[in-house]
C-alpha cells in the first residue's frame, strides 16, 4: 500500500510522562484513507492531527454507522517498540464491520496502517513503567442522507494517544454495580461488535453508576437479566473455587483480545476455565460464602483491574478483603511483561514495530 505522508510542521510539546491519564493527549499525526464501492480502498495518507471534515447529514452523525478498535504500542527496555496481537483487533473490526454493513478492511492492510502511523510518531510512544502509546483506528461514513440507506463512502482514521492507567487508581480495585434496570445487548444484536452504538446505550448505567460512588457496571444478559455478561469498558472473569468463569462469546459480549489472551494464559498455568453463563444469583451466593476468591475486568485500556466490590440491587460483597488478588495480581504482571518485552514471549503474541 502506498502512503503519502505529510509531516506536522508544528510539534506539539510531550506530556508529561508520569501524568498521563488516559486518552487525553493526541499525538503529532493521524492517517487516513477513503473508500468507496468503485475504487475500494484508496487515498492512505497520514497528514498532521486535526479536525475532520464532516457533513452535517453524514449517516454515522445520525445513524451510527461507526465501528472501532483499540490496541497498543509498547517501548522495550531496549528501546525498541512493539505491538500486541495487532492482527486480532484487524479481524474483529471486519467483524464488526460486517455487522454494520460497512467495508471489510484487509488485516494486512490494517497492520500496515497502524505499523505506518505507529513508526511516524514513534517517538510518541513513552517511556515511564505503566505508560504505553494507544491506537485508536475507527471507521465511519461520512456519506450524506437523511434516509436510512446503506452507504457506499467510508473513511478509516487511525489517532494515536500516549496513556498511562485507565483507571485513576491504577491498579487498586474498582467498585462495580450489577445494572438491572438497563440492558447492554441480546442475540442478533450488536453486543458482539465494537461499535459506538454499544457505548452510547451503556453511558447512562455508567452515569447511575458513578453517582452511586462506583466506578463500572455490570451488564446482566439483555433478555432474562440474569447472567453475567461484561462491565462498560471490559470483559470480567470471577474465581471461584479455584476455576475462573467467565460469560462465553456467544453473540452478545464483545470478544475481547485482552480476555483471550488470560484465557489462554490461564489454560497454560493450569486453571480450570468455564466460558458458561454464571447466574447473577449464583455469583453473589458464592460472594457470601467466601468460595469467591477474585473478580478482574480485562480489557486493552484497562489491561487487568481488580474488582473489589460488587452491589446487586443493594446486595453489597467484598471480595479478597478489598485487595488485588494473588492471581489478579500475577496475571497483570506476566501479561503487561511479556506487553513491555520484560517476559519471553512464549505466545507469539508480539510485533515488532521495526
Ligand atoms: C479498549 O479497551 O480499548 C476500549 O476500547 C474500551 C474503551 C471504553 C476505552
Amino acid at each position: 500500500m502506498e502512503i503519502k505522508i505529510t509531516r506536522t510542521s508544528n510539534p506539539k510539546e510531550k506530556p508529561d510522562e508520569g501524568s498521563l491519564g488516559f486518552g487525553k493527549y493526541m499525538t503529532d499525526h493521524m492517517f487516513l484513507m477513503n473508500y468507496d464501492g468503485e475504487e475500494g480502498w484508496h487515498d492512505a495518507r497520514i497528514v498532521p492531527y486535526g479536525p475532520i471534515e464532516m457533513l452535517p447529514t453524514a449517516v454515522a452523525l445520525h445513524y451510527a454507522q461507526e465501528t472501532f478498535e483499540g490496541l497498543k504500542a509498547y517501548r522495550r527496555a531496549d528501546g525498541t517498540v512493539q505491538l500486541f496481537r495487532p492482527e486480532m483487533n484487524a479481524r474483529r473490526m471486519m467483524n464488526s464491520n460486517a455487522r454494520l454493513c460497512m467495508p471489510a478492511m484487509p488485516e494486512e492492510m490494517f497492520v500496515e496502517a497502524v505499523k505506518a502511523l505507529v513508526k511516524v510518531d514513534e517517538d510518541w510512544v513513552p517511556h515511564a513503567p505503566e505508560t504505553s502509546l494507544y491506537i485508536r483506528p475507527f471507521m465511519f461514513t461520512n456519506e450524506g442522507q437523511i434516509g436510512l440507506h446503506t452507504s457506499h463512502h467510508f473513511t478509516f482514521c487511525i489517532v494515536l494517544s500516549p496513556v498511562g492507567a485507565y483507571y485513576a487508581g491504577g491498579l487498586d480495585p474498582v467498585k462495580i454495580v450489577v445494572e438491572d434496570e438497563y440492558v447492554r445487548a441480546v442475540k442478533g444484536g450488536t453486543g458482539f461488535a465494537k461499535c459506538g452504538g454499544n457505548y452510547a446505550v451503556s453511558m447512562i448505567a455508567q452515569a447511575k453508576a458513578e453517582k452511586m460512588g462506583y466506578s463500572q457496571v455490570l451488564w446482566l444478559d439483555g433478555v432474562e437479566r440474569k447472567y453475567v455478561e461484561e462491565v462498560g469498558s471490559m470483559n470480567i472473569m470471577f474465581k471461584i473455587a479455584g476455576k475462573i468463569y467467565t460469560a462465553p462469546i456467544d453473540g452478545t459480549v464483545l470478544p475481547g483480545v485482552t480476555r483471550d489472551s488470560i484465557l489462554q494464559i490461564l489454560k497454560k498455568w493450569g486453571y480450570e476455565v468455564v466460558e458458561e453463563r454464571l447466574a447473577i444469583d449464583d455469583l453473589m451466593k458464592a460472594g457470601h460464602d467466601g468460595t469467591l476468591e477474585e473478580v478482574f475486568g480485562t480489557g486493552t485500556a484497562a489491561v487487568i483491574s481488580p474488582v473489589s466490590v460488587l452491589n446487586y440491587k443493594g446486595d453489597i460483597v467484598t471480595i479478597h478483603d478489598n485487595k488485588i488478588g494473588d492471581l489478579t495480581q500475577k496475571l497483570y504482571d506476566y501479561l503487561t511483561g511479556i506487553q513491555w518485552g520484560k517476559e519471553e514471549d512464549v505466545f507469539g503474541w508480539t510485533v515488532p514495530l521495526n
